[in-house]
């Protein structure tokens, strides 16, 4: 049993969480991917009738050939469950999402949601939040938002593609990318930085979660409920 059979197993175990008629929120990235796929089985399996709203493009182009049935942004507050991936997870289970690019419309779909979800695997779970925070900014406002980043004592980067270009968000925005180094205090930070305008969202989410699963290298997967 390897890391991705344990990553699968999590997809499969994430979607037995989900109910026929629900509306279900799909966050980003590769173990959300792995859900996904589990879900779009059991809907030809058992014939349920799922709907789904994506946050990014990567996930809608993976759900819309898994048999989920999309819906628009105007379904926000009723969604039942959201299933979203980390990047980082502390050991009182604050997290640092954003390496996608998607945490600004996923942290707008983790508030809305009846029942959160986490699919990590075990490499995310660390004991303090130390890898650089994702700041969604409007481009007019960067130098004045980098100043203010630096006065919190973060060192931001503009994220790049491969070539040099800017990346862009799918809302038009670009991302500084903030080391702070370890970060002993999530809550602060994620307030101190959402007081700055010109920010869209920053990618420090410390808000409850019902459940994450972690899949571990042994093929193994833990589920730890809140
Ligand atoms: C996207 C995210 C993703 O959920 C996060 O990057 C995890 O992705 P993966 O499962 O591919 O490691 O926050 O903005």
């Amino acid at each position: 049993m390897s890391l991705q059979d344990a990553i699968k197993k999590m997809g499969e175990a994430a979607a037995s969480l989900v109910k026929d008629n629900n509306l279900v929120g799909l966050g980003s990235g590769s173990a959300v991917a792995a859900f996904v796929n589990a879900l779009g089985e059991r809907i030809k399996r058992e014939g349920l009738k799922i709907t789904a709203i994506p946050t990014s493009m990567q996930i809608e182009l993976i759900a819309e050939n898994s048999g989920f049935q999309l819906e628009r942004y105007n379904r926000i507050n009723n969604i039942d469950i959201v299933v979203d991936g980390a990047d980082q997870i502390d050991s009182t289970f604050n997290m640092i999402k954003g390496g996608g690019g998607a945490h600004h419309r996923e942290k707008v779909f983790i508030e809305a949601a009846k029942k959160r979800v986490i699919v990590a695997d075990e490499s995310k779970y660390v004991k303090f939040l130390s890898r650089s925070v994702p700041v969604e900014v409007s481009t007019f406002a960067r130098h004045f938002v980098w100043k203010r980043l630096e006065a919190l004592g973060g060192r931001p980067k503009v994220r790049t593609l491969e070539k040099g270009y800017p990346y862009f968000t799918e809302n038009g925005n670009i991302i500084l990318d903030t080391e702070f180094g370890e970060i002993k205090t999530p809550p602060k930070l994620e307030t101190d930085i959402h007081k700055i305008p010109g920010i869209v969202a920053n990618g420090i989410f410390t808000m409850k979660i019902d459940h994450f699963f972690k899949a571990k290298a042994d093929g193994r997967v833990e589920k730890i409920s809140k």
